[in-house]
């Protein structure tokens, strides 16, 4: 009876204790935001040519003295590139750096030799050309390094942008869309800073973790917004951590768009959880011109047993983001209301698909190199990431169903090149309203079987994989990362298909 009664207090105490304190209290919230600047493009010949190019820089974010960064550029991230459905869109990037880096267009349907994965690799001084029209529809899309075994780092560092579509849909349904006004973009990452300031990448506790938040690089950031309804681009660009976004009054809001589109209407939350490589966009109403901290709560239920929240960090984030402080002199807000319906979503049925497959994340390693990357080693479907071993082969314009079985003991937020996909069910569950949209990125949780059904169209190659990972940068970099090929070709799966330089090993 007295030890009950003991266990009974303890749980809650040792929640107070050590979880439900904001991990970076303390914040004045002095420091004005820094929005990425667009990038303006060229036009030559009916293309849009933007040039990227990744540099080393010296960053002052606290402290004494400067972190050594890296960006594209500018000496911290890099611009945010918009272009519309429809466009032509090239890059020139010019690696300055002395280390290999890629760049990779994170949720874009591009050639596999457009992608900017390890097997686009910039060797220093080189530049790299990727050329494509762009055939996704409006979202909030990212780019960032993709090398081998590196892709953690050189994150870190600073190397991620946004990509942001437009089409004629975003266009025409008045959504706040004035970029850095009412439409502003937030790139949340967190750091682990030295006394003095000083950033050095180091895993700690499996992956990277830190207790200092940037938003677009600002730390201790406000922002003026219009007092009327803003619109909120979020993008989870940390190494590993897990967020749940919401406000510190629980106000309600709206999301609009998940990865890879907008919504088919918008959907009254106050919390929203994304995962590493998620995006979400939401649309606030600051009508009220009350300053409001938009905060990182730790998960639902994390804070119920103590093993739960040391065991997985992941989602245990208790963060201050930002200060929002409504201005009603800014702009007289325009936009005063949402639109009931803000897409069409084409959903096929289950039964449509040519083929199911299964991949199983976690579990004994039975295949696959050594990785050049730090973190832990875990496999997918047994084997770690290797370059010259191609994993799925797919045949062009099939209609898919993956089910991605987690038989490991911590969520892993999976992620996929080329396609954009509708999640099924989790365990047999439709998913939730938040994400029964496009999505290229998706936290699968512990013993967990999520199935998400797509089709790969428009684009093929006999010998340039694409790649399918966790997006825990540090799980990514160990190992846990496939390759698949989309071919077209007399699709006969059970045949071997024998690739130049590659082995299939099924
Ligand atoms: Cu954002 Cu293959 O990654
Ligand atoms: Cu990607
Ligand atoms: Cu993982």
């Amino acid at each position: 009876m007295g030890l009950a009664v003991v266990l009974l207090v303890s749980v809650p105490v040792l929640n107070y204790l050590f979880f439900s304190k904001v991990t970076n209290a303390g914040l004045s919230f002095t420091e004005p935001l820094q929005l990425p600047a667009l990038l303006e493009p060229k036009l030559i010949n009916g293309e849009k040519v933007f040039e990227l190019t990744p540099i080393a820089g010296e960053t002052f974010f606290r402290g004494e003295k400067t972190a050594r960064t890296m960006g594209y550029n500018q000496g911290f991230m890099g611009p945010t590139i918009r272009v519309n459905r429809g466009d032509n869109f090239v890059a020139n990037v010019t690696n300055t750096l002395d280390v290999d880096t890629t760049v990779h267009w994170h949720g874009m349907h591009v050639p596999p030799e457009m992608d900017g994965t390890p097997h686009q690799n910039i060797a220093p001084g080189e530049t790299w050309v990727s050329r494509f029209p762009i055939l996704n529809e409006a979202s909030t899309m990212w780019y960032h390094p993709h090398p081998h075994g590196k892709t953690a780092e050189q994150v870190f560092r600073g190397l991620v942008g946004l990509f942001l579509i437009e089409d004629e849909n975003s266009q025409g349904l008045g959504l706040p869309n004035t970029y850095g006004v009412d439409d502003i973009p937030l790139v949340i990452q967190e750091r682990l800073f030295d006394d003095d300031g000083g950033l050095h990448y180091e895993l700690n506790k499996g992956a990277y973790y830190g207790d200092t938040i940037l938003v677009n690089g600002t730390h201790n950031p406000f922002v003026e917004v219009p007092a009327g309804l803003v619109r909120l681009r979020l993008l989870n660009g940390s190494n590993a951590r897990a967020y749940h976004f919401g406000f510190e009054d629980d106000r309600t809001f709206h999301q609009i768009a998940t990865d890879g589109g907008l919504l088919e209407a918008p959907v009254a939350i106050d919390r929203i959880r994304l995962s590493p490589g998620e995006r979400v966009e939401v649309v606030v109403d600051f009508t009220d011109a009350a300053s409001v901290l938009l905060k990182s709560f730790p998960e639902n239920g994390l804070l119920e047993t103590a093993e739960s929240v040391l065991a997985d960090l992941i989602g245990n984030g208790h963060f201050d983001i930002l200060k929002i402080v409504p201005q009603p002199a800014i702009i007289p807000p325009t936009i005063t209301a949402l639109p009931a319906k803000l897409n069409d979503i084409k959903r096929w049925h289950p039964d449509e698909a040519d083929k199911v497959r299964r991949l199983v994340l976690g579990g004994p390693v039975t295949a696959g190199p050594r990785m050049p990357g730090p973190g832990p080693r875990i496999p997918i479907n047994g084997k770690l990431m290797d370059m010259a071993r191609v994993d799925e082969i797919v045949c062009l314009n099939d209609i898919e169903i993956w089910e991605i079985v987690n038989r490991g003991g911590q969520p892993h937020p999976f992620h996929i090149h080329d396609v954009q996909f509708l999640i099924l069910d989790r365990n047999g569950a439709p998913p939730a309203a938040t994400e029964a949209g496009w999505k290229d990125t998706v936290m699968v949780e512990a013993n967990e079987t999520l199935r998400f059904i797509t089709q790969f169209t428009t684009y093929s190659s006999t010998h340039v994989p694409y790649m399918y990972h966790c997006h825990i940068l540090e799980h990514e970099d160990g190992g846990m990362m496939g390759q698949f090929l989309v071919v077209d070709m007399e699709c006969d799966l059970d045949a071997p298909i024998v690739l130049p330089g590659m082995t299939h090993d099924h």
